[in-house]
């Protein structure tokens, strides 16, 4: 029990405002923006994609994540605790944390799959051999990579030690001081980027499969996947925003932060969109081509520009930055709960986490490989993991959290933790976020959770 309460005690907290937006736009940057964006949106058909995406992202993205972080400040403690803490006794609520933590193994074992990737593709881009807007050689790269087991464990592997060893750093040091440095230079990048592909013969052809939306692409599974990107995108309904919440400062403003996030994040994936699409269609790449499409199109790009190669490699090291602080913000979730839920000291909580996603993970690095034909569900292990946490766990999680703060927390409790106990003066937003939550958010997200599933 001491040592429980020294735990508590002795939590880190983000030690300024501006390191608190880094950190948490740093979990919401990551390859979402940069990989599953583009190739969501692309396979979806486009711009109707990506107005239900910019929908969801409003109306049940920005209240959750609202919820999310005040329920985390509230309680400061993970997310388990956290809901135990504020629900009435007896209360199973805090089953949300552990979901939670589910969720997070789940995503983690493709996360840490896809972010190898990147870390590879910076070596193979200091050699210069996927340098090139020729689709067959740029796909021929990417596949021989995938298709080879032996490299695609190893890197997945390197990728989370490297994870784990930040995480033994702390809150503060490790995750805020990467998080503050990095991030602007990787918008600096890819508006570079932007400025090239929009160049391009075909910039109008990509600019209108982006932005003129075709309604007959939009199927209700297709509304599902968008809904599941949008708390992909933001880190939501799995307890990690919950967690950062808790490491947030009493004065620090949560609405304001939250918008400011939500408006960063969206503007990362714009640019990636628009750096990507006139690519595609100038050079004849298949804009459905699925999670191959940005590590076959971006080398094209590079290549249409002096010094292409050295900007190719610094386009990678800056996305596998921003993966990092996304997979940080993931692996905190399991670390905090396994540390303060079961008194593991945080290193041997941190090693814990890695090494059982060193073993669930491998099934996903051998997805395109040893394990191609494996499937359940007519999925393979990479699109099962993703399948069940997008587009199932997330979403539940959102839906359960919304309930909880809009019927059992309720208004004055919400209204107070979000005024910063009644310091800031932000009653409309207060009521607007508190609406959302109590009746739009839960049923929108049931009733496209379950169209989406086919159970409707
Ligand atoms: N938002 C991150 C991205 O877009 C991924 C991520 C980090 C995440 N933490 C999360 C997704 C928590 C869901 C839940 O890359």
């Amino acid at each position: 029990m001491q040592e429980a309460n020294n735990h508590t005690a002795k939590r880190g907290t983000f030690s300024s405002g501006f390191g608190v937006l880094a950190a948490t736009l740093g979990s919401a940057v990551g390859l979402g923006n940069i990989w599953k964006f583009p190739y969501l949106t692309g396979a979806n058909g486009g711009a109707g994609f990506l107005l239900i995406y910019l929908l969801a992202t409003l109306v049940i993205g920005l209240p959750v994540m609202m919820a999310e972080l005040a329920v985390g400040r509230q309680a400061r403690s993970n997310p388990i605790t956290a809901l135990q803490k504020l629900a009435p006794k007896g209360q199973p609520w805090w089953l949300i944390g552990a979901a939670g933590m589910i969720a997070a193994f789940l995503i983690l074992s493709f996360y840490s799959e896809v972010v190898a990737w990147v870390f590879a593709y910076v070596f193979k881009a200091i050699g210069g051999s996927i340098l090139s807007n020729d689709p067959h050689v740029t796909e021929a790269a990417f596949n021989a990579m995938i298709g080879d087991p032996v490299q695609s464990l190893l890197w997945q592997w390197g990728v989370l030690i490297f994870i784990g060893g930040i995480l033994l750093l702390g809150v503060t040091k490790g995750i805020e001081a990467l998080a503050k440095k990095l991030m602007p230079l990787l918008f600096l990048l890819l508006l570079v980027l932007c400025a090239v592909s929009l160049s391009l013969d075909k910039a109008s052809e990509g600019l209108a499969f982006l932005f003129n939306p075709d309604f007959s692409k939009i199927t209700s599974s297709a509304i599902l996947t968008a809904m599941g990107l949008a708390f992909f995108k933001l880190s939501l309904g799995m307890g990690a925003m919950l967690t950062y919440g808790s490491y947030f400062r009493d004065d620090q403003n949560i609405p304001m932060t939250t918008v400011r996030v939500m408006a960063a994040d969206l503007c990362v994936s714009m640019l990636a969109g628009m750096a990507i699409f006139p690519a595609v269609f100038t050079f004849g790449f298949a804009p459905a081509a699925g999670p191959a499409l940005v590590f076959i199109t971006i080398p094209a790009v590079f290549s249409q520009i002096p010094m292409g190669q050295l900007l190719m490699v610094a386009f990678f090291v800056l996305a596998a930055i921003a993966a990092t602080g996304a997979m940080l913000s993931l692996t905190e979730v399991p670390v905090v709960i396994l540390h303060e839920r079961l008194n593991i000291p945080r290193r041997r909580a941190t090693m814990l986490t890695i090494l059982s996603l060193a073993l669930l993970g491998s099934t996903c690095a051998l997805t395109n490989n040893v394990l191609a034909n494996f499937k359940l569900f007519g999925l393979n292990m990479f699109d099962l993991y993703d399948f069940i946490s997008s587009n199932v766990i997330l979403p539940a999680g959102g839906i359960l959290l919304a309930v909880f703060v809009g019927w059992v927390w309720g208004k004055e409790k919400f209204g107070h933790a979000l005024s910063n106990q009644g310091k800031l003066n932000n009653p409309t937003v207060t009521r607007a976020a508190f609406f959302l939550l109590r009746y739009v958010s839960p049923v929108l997200t049931l009733l496209v959770m379950l169209k989406g599933l086919n159970l409707l």
